[in-house]
């Protein structure tokens, strides 16, 4: 099935210019880039779009991260691009996270761990229309 899905390059992977490195592993992989944007999150966005961590222990850190430089977010569009992009990603925790992934090869904790990507269709759809709502989604 063709999937949508929502990427964010966190502040630590765009800091590093790795932007068009880790487009390139998605490109690469078939995924194809249905909208993007590079934007500074305000703390606002950054609180209601991780709204479901909100009682976790490290969300305010995880905010206090996602504001702390500009953000590159895009639509991934292809074949299980749900499961692609995690594939590519690897684990939450680069430490854990195989050889080859960009969370390996990039990301350098928990928290600045270079990539996030919708976990299931549901979370996809809802993360899609808040950064992207209306019409600059282009399928291709
Ligand atoms: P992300 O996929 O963006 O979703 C939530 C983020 O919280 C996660 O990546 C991590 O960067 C961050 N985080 C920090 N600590 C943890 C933790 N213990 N478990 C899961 N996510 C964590």
């Amino acid at each position: 099935t063709v999937e949508r899905t929502l990427s964010i390059i966190k502040p630590d992977a765009v800091a590093k210019n790795v932007i068009g490195q880790i487009v390139a592993r998605f490109e690469g992989a078939g995924l194809k880039v249905a909208a993007a944007k590079l934007v500074q999150l305000s703390r606002a966005e950054a609180e209601q779009f991780y709204a479901v961590h909100a009682a976790r222990p490290f969300f305010k850190d995880l905010v206090d991260f996602m504001v702390s430089g500009p953000v590159f977010i895009q639509v991934l569009e292809g074949e299980g691009a749900i499961a692609k992009n995690r594939d590519l990603m690897g684990a939450t925790d680069p430490k854990k996270a195989a050889a080859g992934t960009i969370r390996a090869d990039f990301a350098e904790s928990i928290d600045a761990n270079a990539v996030h990507g919708s976990d299931a269709p549901e979370t996809a759809a809802v993360e899609i229309a808040f950064f992207f709502p209306g019409l600059n989604v282009y399928s291709r």
